[in-house]
């Protein structure tokens, strides 16, 4: 454990907060921080976007967040503004919120927009104050920030830099991070760790278990913890993979193992794969980071773990196509779904989008529908064509595919369904329909890693 330095600065019991960086993690950090009574200033460098959350409008799908939001407005404790030098003379905490995209042509993790928060920040603080990072970095990044705040701030080492790592999820952004599993705080100093226990007090006096550490491990506690529910997602992918060549049902093998409380059922949902803005790009950037510190073969595994996810767009791909007679060309294909899970309108990776993107590369007329996502799908890819509802979608298809699992498309009645399409069959990514309902109802259907009608078990040689 490191050595915590001493200091004679007093812990500052109500810190007047910004948030640079108001995407995802950022908006919904700046409004759960006002709803725990701070001063919160919002900071972004969009124009538009600030001008979106100032008049209460969150610029992404994120179910509670605008009520959230316009509570908070309400209340004017919580205000926006894309001035770097009015967030420098508020702030007492200064948390970095902004994203970090995998690079154009690598696996490493671009770090333009750390960086250049960083910098903007460090040049104008002038008075005692702590930087937390949230963003997800390559461990060693707060390192390398250190000494750039020491070389590069007008007040040196009186401005402190800690890292507090991020768990939410998309779609429950509100509840955790007002509900988190753990706090992580990676501090150099007592001070910055009073700072962080002040500012989380409610959550700690409710029992949220904390972990203070040194700035490299809560850095890497974060990738550590993306790997891991994306290996375990990859696990039982690979065990559809294990189960489509014997005719085993991976629903019941996962129901099975999650009774064991030392697997545990969570994250072991079998389908599609994962996809989004983080866990992807989290274990490319794991993989490289690791590689550069000489110890890639340590989390060379992860590559398995992304290219058993890339197979199962692959998989779904080529079951679509028997469905539809063993040729895609012409082929009618009602693609419901398009963000990379439900409850969300985000398509970054979305395993839903890339298998709608490969039916149309191999001659499908395909058609999309997302409740939420067609916006953001139509704008990543112009040429596809999205449906306004599901209903239009649906007509007259030879083939439907349920690619993310919507509640309007795993509550459908396969009667209803069927009475639009072309022909019953459908393939149902997700693992999420009821597949015997569909059945009766004279479906033809397929699912990833389940038996289909003829289910072969091949005979031992
Ligand atoms: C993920 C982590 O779950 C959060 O803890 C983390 O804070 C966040 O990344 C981040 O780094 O910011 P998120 O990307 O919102 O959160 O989405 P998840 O709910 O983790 O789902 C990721 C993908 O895995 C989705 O495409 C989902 O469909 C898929 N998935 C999830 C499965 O295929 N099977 C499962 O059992 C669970």
């Amino acid at each position: 454990m490191f050595e915590l330095q001493h200091t004679d600065h007093p812990i500052v019991q109500r810190p007047r907060i910004t948030v640079v960086g108001v995407g995802y993690l950022g908006a919904t950090h700046a409004v759960c921080m006002a709803k725990l009574g701070f001063d919160v200033l919002g900071v972004d460098v969009d124009e538009a976007k600030i001008a979106e959350l100032r008049s209460g409008r969150v610029p992404f799908f994120e179910p509670g967040l605008p009520e959230q939001l316009g509570e908070m407005l309400a209340t004017g404790r919580l205000t926006f503004t894309t001035d770097l030098d009015e967030a420098a003379r508020f702030g007492d905490v200064h948390f970095i919120c902004v994203g970090t995209p995998q690079a154009e042509g690598s696996d490493a993790a671009d770090l333009t927009f750390v960086d250049a928060a960083f910098d903007a920040l460090v040049r104008r603080i002038d008075r005692k104050a702590l930087l937390v990072g949230k963003s997800t970095v390559p461990v060693g990044t707060a390192e390398r920030l250190t000494r750039m705040i020491a070389g590069r701030s007008p007040i040196g080492d009186e401005l402190e830099l800690a890292w507090n790592p991020e768990f939410l999820r998309e779609g429950f952004a509100v509840e955790d991070t007002l509900h988190p599993d753990r706090l992580v705080f990676g501090v150099a100093s007592e001070w910055a760790a009073g700072q962080l226990r002040a500012l989380y007090r409610p959550l700690l006096e409710r029992g949220t278990p904390l972990v203070v550490t040194d700035l490299a491990t809560a850095e890497l506690v974060k990738v550590a913890a993306n790997s891991f529910l994306a290996t375990k997602i990859s696990y039982i992918n690979a065990m559809a993979e294990v189960c489509e060549a014997t005719g085993a049902d991976v629903n019941r093998l996962a129901e099975a193992l999650a009774f064991d409380d030392r697997i545990g059922g969570r994250f072991l949902k079998p389908g599609l794969g994962f996809g989004g803005g983080c866990l992807p790009k989290d274990i490319r950037a794991f993989m490289h980071r690791a590689d550069e510190l000489g110890v890639g073969q340590a989390v060379e595994f992860l590559r398995e773990v992304d290219d058993i996810n890339t197979r199962r767009r692959v998989r779904t791909v080529d079951l679509i196509r028997e469905s539809a007679g063993g040729d895609l060309r012409g082929a009618r294909v009602a693609a419901l779904g398009a963000a990379f899970k439900p409850n969300s309108d985000d398509v970054r990776d979305a395993p839903a989008l890339d298998v709608a993107r490969m039916l149309y590369l191999e001659g499908a007329e395909v058609r999309i529908y997302d409740p939420e996502a067609n916006e953001n799908a139509h704008r990543a890819y112009p040429d596809l064509e999205f449906a306004d509802s599901m209903d239009e979608a649906l007509q007259d298809a030879d083939v439907v595919a349920l690619l993310t699992e919507w509640d309007e498309f795993t509550d459908a009645d396969p009667e209803a369904v069927g009475a639009r399409v072309g022909a019953r069959r459908i393939v149902d990514g997700r693992d999420a329909l009821d597949a015997d309902a569909y059945r009766a109802a004279g479906w033809e259907v397929r699912a990833l890693g389940r038996p289909g009608r003829r289910a072969r078990v091949p005979a031992r040689s």
